[in-house]
């Protein structure tokens, strides 16, 4: 009770200089140092934010089917589909503190990411456990090129660092829809 008072009384203490300086330090720019210039932040961050969006969408997705698995196969595909999700759910790390170390500001919101997703989502009440499959199969296929188009656009502007990094993104993506293509297939 008596911390709760000094708390309270310190807050009261807050000067209208004080709120003023503590405002402009909340809208202040976050501006990471870099060597890149100006308009190569902007554009690698756009594109990078963009990518990060879709794999967030798509990382949901992954759950949403992994939830809702269905069928004989239920254990090795829910399975399939959380290794999936970690792996994803990992990536979103990596992209967004690699647009913070190049000068940029990342997403902020699930609204954010859905502005920007090119990944269409899928709340149908049912999804069959195959037509789960190939969509994601197709999903990961579709983000392999996205990422294949980030790819041109950091090595465009010597980033290459992302450049690296897109090219280890880009082997996991072809692995995952390998392994959802095989587990799709119906003839050998
Ligand atoms: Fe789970």
């Amino acid at each position: 009770m008596a911390k709760a008072k000094t708390a309270t009384a310190a807050k009261k203490k807050i000067t209208p200089a004080h709120r003023a300086e503590l405002e402009k330090r909340r809208t202040a720019p976050i501006n990471t140092p870099t060597d890149l210039s100006a308009e190569a932040t902007k554009n690698l961050s756009a594109a990078l934010n963009t990518l990060l969006a879709d794999v967030f969408a798509l990382y949901l997705k992954v759950k949403n089917f992994h939830w809702h698995m269905s069928g004989p196969h239920f254990r090795d595909y829910h399975r399939l589909l959380d290794e999936h999700g970690d792996e994803l759910l990992g990536l979103t790390d990596d992209l967004a503190e690699r647009v913070r170390k190049i000068g940029g500001t990342t997403l902020r919101s699930i609204g954010h990411i859905s502005r920007l997703q090119r990944v269409l989502d899928n709340d149908a009440d049912y999804v069959g456990p195959q037509d789960m499959l190939a969509e994601l199969r197709d999903d990961n296929r579709d983000l392999t090129g996205r990422m294949r188009e980030a790819h041109a656009l950091t090595s465009e502007m010597n980033d290459v660092v992302t450049t690296s990094l897109l090219e280890n993104w880009i082997n996991d993506s072809e692995r995952r829809a390998w392994f959802l293509f095989e587990t799709t297939r119906t003839t050998v």
